[in-house]
Formats: structure tokens, sequence, C-alpha cells
């Protein structure tokens, strides 16, 4: 499914703006480099590509088709697929089990088992994964490529976000809409992604998983090695019959939910923002090696809130033994502070910051720091970002560093900077903390702090 060598659009429609049109689209234009076939039996070329009237027909190795017409038609499409040898189906079309018709749904996964197919699906947007450029989807074109691997129970959402994760610079190693998972879950997903080279954390949008126990198991291995974040909707009760009624979940107790994931040592999110804040980080930092960590700060207030959140999030500072206070003095006028938050004063350039900075790195102690600046006319923020990306560059990336800046455009700037270095930086001090709060959740599970 995601390293084809040929893949089939059946349904590619000649009418741009119609789904089976912008998938085909977005196969060629992301740059997909295997056998591209569409099928249509009422045309001979769409986008230059030459028009297949059945996958019967066409001559190549189809390893994955992409299903777009009508629910009603798909069964008879897929004994076709499964005549020609395809390995996966993608069935985009909605109008199976979510408005009821079980029946229909259980008639394709049928099928697909009969020939040894894997279904994915149906009522979905499809799949991207970065490592073959295949971008599957009718969803944006340009999705940045990064090391986190995203499985989304809801469609519309998904494609949302796939236009938020392009705005807010966060990288993807793949995206896969499960819809209804009549056949493939986000179990089979996770053992795949346990072992993908490129992704390094996997974020789940789930409704309701179909196979507990097999969840609960895999789960288990998976974050052995590789952290995995769940954002489970449905957790009210009029929440869960939406869900019932959008994927045909059951969304089940929360209480369940919850204790499953504990177990697990799987990261629960409790919104969109909170769970690609923590993917970001994860995908981006090393894992913390102890739990002593430092905030430097240009500012009392956000060094305040950041320490009333470590709290919140059970991240832990560390008091500084005296001859690392005397290092981090050097950096700071007399009235600054070195009780942690390292306070290096409003007055404080990205020279001091970079001082402060170089010190915690390099210092064994220190297991992780949260570096704060609030937007001064002192410093400007795109020079810190610079600063920064300097330090990092230098002494290399030997520690979880998550960074907020405060204040205007000029700090988003610098902060799109910073993450398109592989940086991550929140407006907030309580998003930054958050995050390595869940990396360090994640590495006291593991038994690594
Ligand atoms: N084999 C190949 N092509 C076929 C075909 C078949 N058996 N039957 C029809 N086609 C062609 C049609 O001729 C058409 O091409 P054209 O536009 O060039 O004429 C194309 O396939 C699409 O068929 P059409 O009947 O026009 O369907 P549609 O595009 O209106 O709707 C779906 C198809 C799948 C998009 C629609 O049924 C659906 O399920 N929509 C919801 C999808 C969705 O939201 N999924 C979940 C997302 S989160």
């Amino acid at each position: 499914m995601f390293n084809p060598r040929g893949v089939a659009i059946i349904g590619a429609s000649r009418k741009p703006g119609k789904i089976g049109h912008e998938i085909l689209k977005n196969i060629i234009e992301y740059g997909y480099k295997g056998e591209i076939y569409p099928i249509n039996p009422k045309a001979d070329e769409i986008l230059g590509k030459k028009v297949y009237k059945s996958i019967l027909e066409v001559p190549g190795t189809v390893d994955l088709a992409i299903i777009v017409i009508p629910a009603k038609f798909v069964a008879e499409v897929l004994e076709e697929c499964g005549k020609k040898g395809v390995k996966a189906v993608a069935v985009i079309s909605s109008g199976f089990g979510e408005v009821g018709r079980h029946d229909m749904e259980e008639e394709i996964v049928e099928i697909s088992k009969k020939y040894g197919m894997r279904l994915l699906g149906p009522n979905i947007f499809g799949l991207f994964y970065a490592p073959t450029q295949l971008n599957a989807t009718f969803g944006p074109k340009d999705i940045l490529q990064g090391n986190i691997a995203f499985i989304t129970q809801s469609g519309a959402l998904g494609i949302a976000l796939m236009g938020w994760t392009i705005l807010e610079n966060i990288g993807l190693s793949a995206i896969v809409s499960v819809g209804n998972k009549a056949d493939i879950d986000d179990d089979d997903l996770l053992e795949y992604f346990s072992k993908d080279e490129k992704t390094k954390i996997i974020l789940i949008y789930m409704e309701g998983v179909k196979n507990g126990p097999r969840f609960i198991k895999i789960a288990k291995e998976v974050t052995k090695n590789k952290p995995i974040i769940v954002l489970k909707a449905g957790r009210s009760k009029r929440g869960a019959m939406a869900a019932a009624s959008h994927t045909g979940s059951l969304a089940g107790s929360d209480t369940i939910y919850s204790a499953a994931f504990k177990q697990t040592g799987i990261l629960r999110a409790m919104n969109v923002a909170e769970a690609f804040d923590w993917a970001r980080a994860i995908a981006e930092l090393p894992p913390p090696e102890g739990e002593n960590t430092i905030i430097i700060t240009n500012g009392g207030g956000v060094g305040v809130m950041a320490t009333d959140a470590c709290e919140d999030y059970n991240v832990k500072l560390m008091n500084l033994p005296e001859d690392l206070a005397q290092e981090f003095r050097k950096y700071m006028p007399p009235f600054g502070s070195v009780k942690n938050p390292i306070d290096l004063t409003g007055q404080a350039s990205e020279k001091e910051f970079a001082g402060a900075l170089k010190t915690a790195l390099k210092d064994d102690r220190i297991h992780a720091v949260i570096l704060l600046y609030c937007q001064t006319a002192i410093t400007d923020p795109n020079s810190l970002a610079d600063a920064i990306i300097n330090v990092i560059k230098e002494n290399g990336k030997t520690k979880p560093l998550v960074i907020s800046m405060v204040g205007g455009k000029e700090c988003a700037e610098a902060m799109k900077k910073l993450n398109l270095k592989g940086l991550p930086a929140y407006p907030i001090p309580e998003r930054a903390v958050s995050s390595l709060g869940a990396y360090m959740k994640w590495a006291r599970y593991i038994g690594k702090i």
C-alpha cells in the first residue's frame, strides 16, 4: 500500500473539482515515481495519462487501487482488482457502515479477503506516504515531509489538518485516512509505522477501535521504541453518539480507553493543538536522558508561568549547584537570577541567550532546556533565532530544547525559522512545557529516565 509499483485510480474523473480527478492530480503533481493508471470507461486521456476502461486492461503491475466510484459499484470493481492481483485497495467512497449499510461493508471485506487484498476504508480521503512521494488524497498538494505518521478516522478533519500542518510547518512521514476501518485498523498501521524508518512518532485521531485486545497488545510493543499520541474523540455521552453516526464507531466508555492508554504508555492529547505540539517536539528532539530541566528566560513573568506549567505537566526543575550557577552568572547583570528560572533579565541580548544555552547544552547534569523569550527592543527575535540555530549547529542537538517566543509578528517569523530547522518553538510557554512534559512522560514509561 505504501510502496506500490503501480497505482490505479478507479473512477479518475475528467472533471476538475471531482474527487476522482483531484486524487489523480495530486498523485501526479506530488511526484510519485511508480506507474499511474487512471481507470474510467468514458475517457481516453486525463491529465496527460492514458486511461483504461477497466483495471483488467492495465498492462503493468498494480499494487494499489484507489476506488472513487459510487458505493453500489464498488463490489464489482473489487472483484476485478482481485483478479488483477492488486495487493491493497483504498475505498474513498462513502455509503457503507456509516449509513447503516453494514451488509455492503461486509461484502467488500469478504471480496478483499477472498483475493488476499487488504482494504483501507471505506469512507476515506486517501493516503500519503513521504518516502515514495505518494499523495493519493484529495487534500492539499504541498504536504511538508517530516517524521510524524498521522492516522485519522475523521476525513474532513484530517484534510483540514493537512492544510494546518503546512501552515504550522509540521512535517509528516505519512497520513492515513482509516474511515470505517472495515479491514485495516489502527493496530495494523501501528505495526507498519513502528518499523518505518522515516517515522519517529505516530499520532492517531480515533473515535473507536474495532479490536481492543489486539490494539492494546500491539500498542504496548510499539510504545517501547516509538511514542504514540492519541486524540480520542467521543468522550462525552453526546460525543459518543456523534461518533456512532460519523464513522459507525462504538466510542465506548472513556474510562476504559483512558485505562488502556495508561497501561500501554500512549500519550493522550485533549485537542488538536496539543497533539501536534507534542508530536513536533518528539519528532524533532532526542529523548531526555534524565529529569533535570532548566528554564532560561529574559522575562520574569513568562518564567513564573512556565514554572507553574512544569508543575502541571510533571517537568522537574533542578536546583543549580553553585559551580553551575556561577557559569550562568556570566550571562546576566548582577540583578539577574540563577534560581531556575535562570532570568537573564530584559536587557539580555542574543549573545547572553547563546552563552547561557551553550552552558546548558555542555553540562551533563542538565537534561532538558526550556528557552523563553519576551519580545523587547533590545533583542530582535530573528537575531535570537539565528543565535539559537548557531549554538545548535556548533554543539549538536544533544538534549531536548523547547522554545517559546512571546510577542508580535517578528516572533512568529522567528519561530517559523526555528521550526523549519527542527527546533520546536511555541507562541506561549505552557505549550512548550507541555510538549516537553509529554516526552518526559513517555521516557518515564519506557524506563529511560
Ligand atoms: N470504473 C471506472 N470509472 C467509473 C466507473 C467504473 N466502474 N463507474 C463510473 N466511473 C467514472 C465516472 O464516469 C466518473 O468519471 P467522469 O466524471 O469523467 O464521468 C467517475 O468515475 C466518478 O463517478 P461518478 O458516478 O461521477 O461519481 P462521483 O464522482 O459523483 O462520486 C464518489 C463518486 C466516490 C466521490 C462518491 O460516491 C462518494 O462516495 N463521495 C463521498 C466521498 C467521501 O467524502 N469520502 C470520505 C472522505 S472523508
